[in-house]
């Protein structure tokens, strides 16, 4: 592992521009479940009945009411491996985050430059005059909430079967096509489009590094370097030999 550790930090200060690809899995150490792995969110909750557009036009207050359960959301705080992305961008050594999570918590660890290629959950959005409001400023106590146009809001999270907001599409295919290294952490590469920003990299000559503790839809096809920890553990470790090299 120290070895595989070594060459990733290596490939780091020498790249020219090194992009990260974020998956549910760099918050799992901050207690936040992940999507697919066994005992998460889409286990204890059918993604057709909560996750989808449809299903929220169906019953906009059953969709509130299980993300109102989110309490994990509201008080999960970065970990190692958050905090390791953002001291990489403030080293100079990352370029940005495309984020497929909703949870803030790369913001909050200091990386600055972050898209959100699934939107965020702490805004809402109206779904008649488009109005984008922080979430706080919406009462939760009968759902589903309503603006004052008499539209109904819902989160500004992507929901399936709704478009990629269309600067974080645009912008994470310029930088997927335009750097030399990206790091895929976290993320079963399995809901596209984001699945197909490390493709898009590596046919545009980057390297792809994969920071996951299991077997991905990535691992064998794509992955050029394969680090099977967590994020928590081996980003901080990565930086450490970073500094090594760099000392
Ligand atoms: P998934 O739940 O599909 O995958 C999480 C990945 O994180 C798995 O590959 C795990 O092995 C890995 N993992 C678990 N713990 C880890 C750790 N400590 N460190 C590193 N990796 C770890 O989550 P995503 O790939 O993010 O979209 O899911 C993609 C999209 O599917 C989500 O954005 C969401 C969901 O449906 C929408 O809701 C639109």
């Amino acid at each position: 592992m120290q070895d595989l550790i070594e060459r990733a930090a290596q490939a780091i200060r020498t790249a020219r521009k090194t992009i990260a690809l974020t998956g549910a899995g760099i918050s799992a150490e901050s207690g936040i479940p992940t999507f697919r792995d066994p005992g998460g969110l889409w286990d204890r909750y059918d993604p057709e009945e909560y996750a989808t557009i449809e299903a929220f036009r169906r019953d906009p207050g059953k969709v509130w009411r299980m993300m109102k359960d989110f309490t994990e959301l509201k008080t999960a705080l970065p970990n190692p491996g958050h905090f390791g992305l953002a001291h990489l961008e403030q080293l100079g050594l990352l370029h940005c985050i495309i984020t497929q999570n909703v949870d803030n918590l790369h913001q909050a660890a200091g990386s600055r430059d972050v898209i959100e290629f699934h939107g965020n959950m702490r805004q809402v959005v109206c779904m008649s005059c488009r109005k984008v409001l922080p979430l706080d400023e919406i009462s939760l106590k009968t759902l589903p909430s309503y603006c004052s146009c008499g539209g109904v809001f819902k989160p500004a999270g992507v929901f399936f079967g709704e478009p990629i907001p269309p600067y974080a599409l645009y912008r994470s295919q310029e930088e997927a096509q335009s750097c030399d290294l990206i790091l895929v952490i976290g993320t079963s590469a399995v809901v596209y489009p984001a699945a197909d920003i490390p493709r898009v990299a590596k046919e545009a000559g980057a390297q792809v590094i994969e920071i996951n503790p299991e077997h991905t839809d990535l691992t064998d096809w794509l992955a050029d370097l394969i680090i099977q920890e967590k994020a928590g553990i081996a980003i901080p470790q990565i930086i450490a030999a970073i500094k090594a090299i760099a000392s």
